[in-house]
């Protein structure tokens, strides 16, 4: 038997099959249930939200610890806050059962990488936070929800959202609305008349590349010496990668594993001094 098998390797047709089924089975075959489950189950076409990995979000708070220079079990322990945070999980809920957008998007509050976010502004306890392209508002009022945290530890800090859909960033209502706000119109646009320092910056509005790069630019002369930038669109571009070595800048990339779902996942590109 053995024989006949290694004879039948030997005929190319016959190992090409053999290879197509290992790599499908072991690689995509996952992904291919993954994907009939969200058909069914999900509501979502765009920003798709998913859980991370544990392994991943480990991965996560190890970068993070890394740059920040503070510990490991802190991060997880941020991480841990925002998932367990009730209210906001509730006000998220609560405000999408009430917009018209419920039909495109699913109950559970699934953040992904938007925690690498919420541990950055829990640790560098930033005054000013702009997030360029809002949404439906998830990054905002996670956001909003730590500023709100460390102002409760005595750190008080703004948030600033853009974005050029009028109907974008719902989900800024209530106490969240206390920090922050969104700049309605194009992000380059409200950028450029922006005039305070920027402690952390994220950019997640128009992907194309060089209106990426664009944003980049005209934030430069507004970010103080420990500015760090959080790239959403790392896992297409080298946007950050290239601006951060022309402006004597570190670069490092986190990838996302989503956690049960076909998406191979974004990422954060993450540029400090
Ligand atoms: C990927 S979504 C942002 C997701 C959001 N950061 C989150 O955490 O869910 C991109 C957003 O960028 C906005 N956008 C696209 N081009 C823009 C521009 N030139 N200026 C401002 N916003 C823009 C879109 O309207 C969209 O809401």
């Amino acid at each position: 038997m053995r024989r006949i098998l290694q004879l039948l390797k030997n005929v190319r047709s016959v190992n090409a099959l053999r290879r197509f089924n290992y790599a499908s089975k072991n690689y995509f075959f996952d992904k291919y249930l993954q994907m009939i489950r969200w058909v069914i189950n999900s509501k979502e076409d765009t920003n798709y939200t998913y859980h991370l990995t544990e392994e991943n979000l480990n991965y996560l708070a190890q970068t993070i610890a890394f740059i920040t220079k503070s510990n490991f079990s802190s991060i997880i322990g941020y991480f841990s806050e925002a998932q367990q945070n009730k209210e906001l999980i509730q006000h998220i809920q609560t405000t999408i059962q009430n917009s018209d957008q419920k039909k495109f998007t699913d109950k559970e509050v699934r953040f992904g990488r938007r925690l690498g976010w919420y541990a950055f502004v829990r640790i560098l306890k930033p005054k000013i936070v702009i997030e360029t392209g809002v949404d439906k508002g998830l990054g905002s009022v996670l956001i909003c929800s730590a500023l709100l945290e460390n102002k409760k530890e005595g750190f008080y800090g703004r948030y600033f959202g853009t974005d050029i859909n009028p109907k974008a960033g719902f989900l800024l209502t209530g106490k969240y609305k206390e920090v922050g706000e969104i700049l309605y119109g194009d992000s380059i646009d409200s950028l450029s008349g922006f005039k305070e320092n920027i402690d952390i910056f994220i950019n997640d509005s128009d992907h194309s590349s060089h209106y990426e790069y664009r944003e980049y630019n005209t934030v430069k002369p507004l970010l103080g010496e420990k500015g760090i930038i959080l790239g959403d669109n790392a896992h297409c571009t080298d946007q950050l990668s290239k601006f951060s070595l022309e402006n004597d800048r570190h670069f490092l990339y986190f990838q996302e594993k989503p956690k049960n779902h076909w998406y191979p996942g974004g990422g954060i590109g993450i540029s400090f001094k």
